[in-house]
């Protein structure tokens, strides 16, 4: 036996081990190594039959939906909501799905920037770029020029915000901290509850973008009490392309009018009077702004079914580690020519992992020529994730090999220039 064969023999026993490997079979995995559930998240059955239900639903009940549904949909976006508090650790009534994740940042941040507070918004310049031109643009629409009010915390290496950078930033002039959980290019994830506490005791607000973490991170919200939150569930939700989003608002902050308000997030009692005045619902719910809209919330009622039989968000967040340890692991290995550009520290990364090399764009290219979907963020990132639902250790062995395979040949030389994708 050769050494890589009993290298793959082992990562096969792990496998064998694994208390979730019997969930792969619930998803519809059209590749051969699918290292993309950070940008979108496979179907699963579970998801397939939700929606498949809320179009029969449509079929058979037309209006009568609304409240003859099972569940209805009157009130789907609170239930969600309501299922999802516990990966985020906050109470039922603090979590709501609507809108999408960039309409969610414009009205939280439209909600909470109070320039009394503190005229600066403290961010980082490896951000997202959607949360700085909702953040640019509600500031613009207080009259307030963004370049003044933006606080962006550099960071040092171009991969990593050093959090005492971040902690430095938080004076008096901030009003509101806004920062991501996990960086969506390195990795890194960052330290919500000592954030939280810097800008509390700054006088400010803290939010977060929990796009790359929500499903894989467990986090207690509720207990850091962070002061609100934004999230996708297309991710490690596995909910769809443009899936419904997901926000929290922590208690303190209920009957507060909404900086974007809509008759969705009017308190669900007087709704239907139809007064011109809006009344807010006395909960996360009264950031929803229009209509829920049911088929692009339907496919996440099933998708969290996945994650119950898993365990919950702290026995996926187990099995990421261990799978983001061993894709580390066998990069230091057999890849001495990439990098590993995500933190090494377990409590410092989130669930995916920046293989970094000079040709990440054309690599990246003839890996999915190859049959493994990643994806590149420039300059040099091949972004891999081996999300824990459906990803065997069986399968990063095989991404390595791969790798190996590719840089030995030089096969990314014959590729045209490639850009990064989007999310
Ligand atoms: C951190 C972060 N925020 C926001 C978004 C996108 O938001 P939206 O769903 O509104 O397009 C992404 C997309 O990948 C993201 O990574």
């Amino acid at each position: 036996m050769t050494a890589d064969e009993s290298a793959l023999g082992r990562a096969r026993e792990r496998d064998d081990e694994d208390p979730l490997s019997h969930l792969r079979d619930r998803f519809f995995l059209p590749d051969d190594l699918y290292m993309d559930g950070n940008s979108l998240g496979p179907l699963s059955e579970d998801a397939e039959a939700a929606l498949d239900r809320a179009v029969e639903e449509w079929r058979d009940l037309a209006i009568r939906g609304w409240t003859d549904a099972d569940p209805d949909w009157f009130t789907y976006g609170e239930r969600l909501g309501g299922r999802l508090a516990s990966l985020v650790g906050a109470r039922e009534d603090e979590v709501v799905v609507a809108n999408s994740t960039t309409v969610n940042i414009h009205t939280l941040v439209g909600t909470f920037y109070d320039p009394e507070r503190g005229p600066k918004i403290v961010v980082d310049d490896l951000d997202f770029p959607t949360d700085h031109y909702a953040i640019r643009a509600q500031l613009r629409s207080r009259g307030v020029d963004p370049d003044d009010a933006l606080r962006i915390v550099e960071s040092r290496d171009g991969r990593t915000i050093a959090r005492e950078d971040v902690l430095d930033a938080v004076d008096d002039d901030v009003g509101m901290v806004f920062l991501p959980s996990v960086l969506y290019r390195s990795g890194q994830l960052f330290d919500i509850e000592a954030i939280t506490e810097a800008a509390h005791d700054a006088g400010a607000l803290a939010g977060f973008d929990l796009a790359h973490s929500v499903g894989v991170v467990p986090h207690q919200l509720a207990d850091a009490g962070v002061d609100f939150a934004v999230w996708c569930h297309y991710k490690y939700l596995n909910a769809g392309p443009g899936a419904i989003a997901g926000l929290y608002v922590n208690e303190r902050h209920f009957g507060v009018t909404p900086a974007l308000a809509g008759w969705w997030g009017n308190d669900k009692e007087t709704m239907f009077e139809m007064r011109l005045t809006y009344e807010p619902a006395a909960s996360a719910g009264a950031f929803q702004i229009g209509t829920v809209p049911i088929l692009s919330a339907a496919p996440l009622d099933g998708a969290l079914d996945v994650l119950d039989d898993a365990g919950g968000v702290a026995v996926a967040r187990e099995k990421s580690l261990a799978l983001t340890d061993y894709l580390i692991d066998l990069v230091d290995e057999r890849l001495p020519e990439c990098e590993v550009g995500t933190p090494r520290t377990r409590e410092e990364r989130g669930g995916h992992v920046a293989v970094e090399h000079p040709e990440a764009a054309r690599i990246s290219e003839v890996l999915r020529e190859r049959g493994v979907v990643v994806d590149y963020r420039p300059p040099n990132v091949v972004r891999v994730c081996p999300a824990p639902l459906y990803t065997r250790f069986e399968d990063v062995w095989h991404v390595v090999d791969r790798l190996r395979d590719i840089i030995d040949e030089r096969a990314y030389e014959r590729v045209g220039d490639q850009r990064g994708g989007v999310t």
